[in-house]
């Protein structure tokens, strides 16, 4: 399984002081030289964290595999267009949520989200859908042409060590098996942290898994690349 590191949060921090500490590429720096597979960075309509110099600047100076999240806006799309990231994953925005709070409803907007991946995937980037862990979802990125979906894993982290931990689990188990079974390659990610995630390696083939706010927690306390390297281990 691959890790993917979302550096939101160090441009949150960068962001309350209005200056340039912590650089949000040194970060991205120490997480590639920790052996993370790849930067992941969301750009919010509000630019709130990661404003649009940082994906540009990670891009053009660090050779890595960055993951753009984004809305489904025209504005995102001619970024994405601009940036060519080596994969963009697809999520809802509401400007009030604290973070990603739900996946991206491709089942009321199917042909919607079809029109707007196609360019993007015939520039040579790889597609994923954020999306809860429900059939009907998975029924609908496939018809969308992803070849990827990220599969929202925020209800199982907040159930682990309760009562619904296997329910929330089967939920991301059975929704992995059908997508894999149509050809989608399946990742994961919110919500994950040291103690919940290693669950995930019970959902065989999962390709890849998008952490940031548990990393970020932690770097805190024992430094980011010690953090990457601790959530490499387990994943
Ligand atoms: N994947 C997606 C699509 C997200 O929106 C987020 C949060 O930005 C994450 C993964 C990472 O979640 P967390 O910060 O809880 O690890």
């Amino acid at each position: 399984m691959l890790l993917g590191v979302n550096i939101d949060h160090v441009a949150t921090l960068r962001n309350a002081r209005g200056e340039n500490d912590p650089c949000v590429f040194d970060a991205a720096q120490i997480c590639i030289n920790s052996g993370a597979n790849g930067i992941t960075m969301h750009l919010r309509e509000d630019r709130r964290h990661i404003k649009d110099d940082d994906v540009f600047y990670v891009k053009n100076n660090l050779d890595c595999k960055l993951n753009l999240e984004m809305a489904v806006t025209e504005e995102m799309q001619k970024i994405a267009l601009k940036l060519l990231p080596h994969s963009c994953c697809i999520v809802p925005e509401k400007r009030q949520e604290i973070t990603t709070e739900g996946g991206l409803d491709v089942c009321s907007q199917k042909d919607k989200i079809k029109n707007f991946i196609a360019p993007l995937i015939d520039n040579g980037i790889n597609v994923s859908l954020f999306i809860d862990p429900e059939e009907n979802q998975i029924e609908a990125a496939n018809y969308t042409g992803a070849k990827f979906i990220e599969l929202h894993t925020g209800s199982y982290s907040r159930a682990f060590s309760t009562a619904n931990e296997e329910t929330e689990f089967q939920k991301l188990y059975k929704s992995a098996k059908l997508a894999q079974s149509l050809g989608i390659t399946v990742n994961a990610g919110h919500g994950l942290n040291y103690k919940n995630v290693f669950r995930m390696h019970e959902i065989t083939n999962l390709y890849e898994l998008n952490i940031g706010h548990s990393i970020i927690s932690r770097a805190i306390f024992i430094g980011l690349d010690n953090a990457v390297k601790e959530m490499l281990q387990l994943v």
